[in-house]
């Protein structure tokens, strides 16, 4: 009886061992759902870029701003020399020195830096 049991035990350990529980496929698909695509076609600089530089950037590299950091990046010119330099993509890619700043939040989320990156690819044009 007690060797019954036993063996009874060791099966039912070796098939919690074999197919444990919880463990089935899951991804991030199945979990969230489809990620939202990110449309890095076209991307224009005074519908995209512009706003998004005033909204993440302008309060340190505006001159007239309080937290200016010497560094201009406001105006269609200004940023398209910084972008065509490679510092734009670099600093906004940099995850250990990034644009915004550790302190002002960090890297931006991924569909705007791909797009960022985009619109610099395709010559950082004043479309
Ligand atoms: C909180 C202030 C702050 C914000 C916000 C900020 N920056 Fe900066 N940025 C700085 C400072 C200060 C420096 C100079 C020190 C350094 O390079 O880290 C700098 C340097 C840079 C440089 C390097 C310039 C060079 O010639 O080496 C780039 C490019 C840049 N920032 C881009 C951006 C972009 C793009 C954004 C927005 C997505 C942004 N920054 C947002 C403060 C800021």
């Amino acid at each position: 009886m007690k060797r019954t049991f036993f063996l009874l035990g060791l099966a039912l350990c070796l098939l919690v061992i074999t197919f444990p529980p919880g463990c089935y496929y899951d991804n991030e698909q199945d979990l969230y759902g489809n990620p939202e695509p990110c449309d890095t076609v076209g991307v224009s600089y005074s519908t995209f870029i512009e706003p998004l530089l005033q909204d993440h950037c302008y309060k340190c590299h505006k001159e007239s701003e309080p937290e200016f950091s010497g560094y201009i990046l406001d105006g269609y010119e200004n940023t398209k020399t910084y972008a065509l330099s490679g510092k734009v993509a670099d600093r906004t890619n940099n995850a250990a020195n990034p644009m915004p700043p550790l302190s002002d939040g960090g890297l931006l989320p991924d569909c705007d830096r791909q797009k960022i990156l985009a619109w610099i690819r395709a010559g950082a044009p004043q479309n």
